[in-house]
């Protein structure tokens, strides 16, 4: 496995949920990191390690500026990058049959396009690296559609499990691997008004971080393209 002494990682959305759970994973690990937020004042910056491994940068996917500014200062800070997290995302109620045509597009923006944005900004980069990673935390609902009700968060994460894999084509001569988390549901703001069915569970934000790590220090030779992680038996409909 790939050692993590020194690579330099970024993460959108680390101030809360997911994000910050990566954030403390990877900081304990010995990452060097690149945090990414809105507003990185909410980035409570002790909690992911020493102050000199630690840059934090502003990052919002909707700003088209964003990607390439925050991936332009990390390689200026840290002089080089090997990784980056896509985790920033968001989720709202749009349906075959109902949904605000603004919810769809905001999750578009910032469930695809601001991640096709950093991948592009980042590519550069990463190839120099020679064992660049890209982890996209994209969700079970990127590979199926649980209810109708949930279509636009889908169509938006399957468009994320799409730019992975180009991500994956485009990259693998020069070294990078990307790789899509896929979660059911995690103990998060997110689904903080979702109850798990009776008898079963969430996935803790931690144990998701740790998946993240694992498929940041897999070796070139061991690419894994996806990884699904189930929080509950799932039948059919
Ligand atoms: N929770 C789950 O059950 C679950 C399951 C599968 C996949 N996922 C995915 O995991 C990722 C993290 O979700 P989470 O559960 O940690 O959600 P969360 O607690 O709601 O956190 C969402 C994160 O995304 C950031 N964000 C939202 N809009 C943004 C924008 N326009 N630009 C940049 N950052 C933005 C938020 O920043 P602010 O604080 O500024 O809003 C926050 O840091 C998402 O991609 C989500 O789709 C979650």
């Amino acid at each position: 496995m790939l050692k993590p002494d020194g690579r330099v990682i970024m993460i959108s959305g680390a101030n809360r949920g997911i994000g910050r759970a990566i954030a403390i994973e990877l900081g304990r690990l010995g990452y060097r990191l690149s945090l990414g937020a809105r507003d990185p004042d909410t980035l409570d910056n002790d909690a992911f390690g020493e102050e000199e491994d630690v840059f934090t940068h502003a990052y919002d996917a909707t700003r088209v500026e964003d990607a390439q500014n925050w991936v332009q200062a990390t390689l200026d800070h840290y002089g080089q990058l090997d990784g980056v997290v896509m985790n920033a995302g968001v989720l709202y109620p749009v349906g075959l049959m109902e949904g605000a045509e603004e919810a769809l597009d905001v999750m578009w923006n910032v469930n695809f396009k601001g991640p096709l944005r950093l991948a592009r900004a980042a590519m550069p980069a990463l190839k120099a690296s020679g064992q660049g990673r890209v982890v996209n935390v994209v969700s079970l609902a990127g590979k199926r559609v649980l209810r109708p009700e949930s279509l636009g968060y889908s169509a938006s994460k399957f468009a994320a499990l799409a730019l992975t894999h180009a991500i994956r084509q485009q990259g693998w001569d020069d070294g990078i691997r990307a790789c899509a988390v896929c979660p059911g549901l995690v103990t998060t703001d997110m689904t903080s008004g979702v109850d798990a069915p009776a008898g079963q569970f969430k996935i803790t934000a931690g144990t998701i971080a740790a998946t993240v790590a694992y498929a940041l220090a897999l070796p070139n030779e061991a690419s894994v393209a996806e990884i699904l992680v189930n929080s509950r038996l799932e039948l059919p409909m």
